[in-house]
């Protein structure tokens, strides 16, 4: 077996999936380990999590930085990391075009939407106010579009009559917690490429994202 595929994972906040991912790890449903964690809020939930496993953790705050200069000191980070995957695990900055271009094809994200649905935030409370009765998340390749890059696989469920956003939230992040690590792991087992724009799984080109349900 080859070395594990190093990840950067860049959080926000309180790092519930940067927890299902370490946890995966661990267990050895995914050959990867963690070599940083890059926070662009000192007060983010998820650093003092990975600290407590031993994760080497780096905070980036935007002041003063335009989206460029930002994505620069991101790159001086990544430079001394030297991971082979970017994984947005509730990282909620925009990121510059030059990055997503140079790193086309190795980042990760997971938006809590069924895309191209819902793109941007605040989406469960915008899913129950379109009445929509199914909602979901998506891990998609990062490009230069907004929550628009090629989706891998996306997980569903059937909104209950009289459900609040956070009870919708919760259930929707057990999705996640449920399908980062397996793109992840398809990622790190060489299954899953981007290509010509596509989303690749096993050399074929994915029509529509993998989907899973809620069980
Ligand atoms: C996740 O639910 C993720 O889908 C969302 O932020 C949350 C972070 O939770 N991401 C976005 O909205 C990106 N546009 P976590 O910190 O517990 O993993």
């Amino acid at each position: 077996m080859g070395e594990p595929l190093r990840l950067a994972v860049l959080v926000s906040g309180k790092g519930s999936n940067l927890v299902a991912i370490v946890g995966a790890a661990e267990r050895g449903d995914l050959q990867a380990t963690v070599v940083v964690v890059i926070s662009d809020r000192p007060e983010a939930g998820a650093i003092p999590w990975a600290q407590s496993k031993g994760i080497c953790t780096e905070i980036l705050p935007p002041q003063g930085l335009d989206r460029p200069a930002y994505a620069e000191r991101l790159q001086q980070l990544l430079d001394r990391h030297r991971p082979d995957l970017i994984v947005l695990a509730g990282f909620m900055r925009i990121l510059d075009a030059g990055f997503t271009e140079r790193w086309s094809g190795r980042v990760l994200n997971i938006h809590p939407s069924l895309l191209p649905a819902l793109t941007g935030l605040h989406t469960h409370r915008r899913a129950l106010e379109a009445g929509l009765d199914h909602h979901g998340c998506t891990v998609h390749f990062v490009t230069g579009e907004l929550d628009g890059g090629p989706p891998v696989i996306q997980a569903s469920l059937a909104v209950q009559p009289g459900e609040d956003e956070a009870s919708l939230s919760a259930r929707v992040q057990a999705l996640e917690h449920r399908i980062f690590p397996e793109a992840i792991g398809w990622f790190a087992e060489g299954r899953l490429e981007m290509k010509a724009g596509s989303a690749w799984l096993d050399g074929q080109r994915l029509e529509s994202p993998v989907m899973r349900e809620e069980s």
